[in-house]
């Protein structure tokens, strides 16, 4: 089985952006962090980053139907900004019915007050943020481990 890990706008600035905050690992590492952690679960990944909210939105969907034909666990999303502003996202997790855990490179509370609300979070299985990059193997051994069959 699969997980898609989606990665929302500047996000492929990965490694150059601020990395006092988000580090100098780039989305290619992260890619390859996320590869073995799936790895050591015996999962597959499918790694995405779009700067635009439709191809997100159509990502969304997509995994919806997915995991409703059983070939994905869930979705570790990195919304970026969009998280703060993004209505359409909201509805698409909702609508999808996908199992999504929300991540963010930072700890989002500790930083500016318009990044502690968050329009995923609602419709998200869980959240996690503020373990640096490394948050995507966390991300996908806790999406692995609460799929697991009983
Ligand atoms: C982010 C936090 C967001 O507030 C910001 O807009 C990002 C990255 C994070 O990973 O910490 O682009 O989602």
């Amino acid at each position: 089985k699969t997980v898609l890990v989606l990665n929302g706008p500047n996000l492929n600035l990965l490694g150059t952006r601020e990395p006092a905050v988000y580090g100098s690992q780039t989305l290619g590492d992260v890619e390859a962090l996320s590869e073995a952690a799936c790895k050591a679960h015996g999962l597959k990944l499918d790694f995405r980053q779009s700067n635009h909210e439709g191809v997100m939105i159509d990502a969304i969907q997509e995994a919806g139907r997915a995991q409703a034909a059983g070939t994905l666990i869930g979705v570790v999303l990195n919304a970026g900004a969009y998280t703060h502003t993004s209505v359409a996202l909201h509805d698409a997790i909702k609508g999808s019915g996908v199992t999504l855990i929300e991540l963010h490179i930072s700890n989002v509370h500790a930083r500016e007050a318009f990044r502690h609300h968050s329009y995923i979070s609602p419709v998200a299985k869980a959240v996690m943020a503020g373990f640096g990059v490394k948050g995507y193997a966390l991300a996908i051994g806790a999406l692995a481990e609460i799929t697991k069959p009983a």
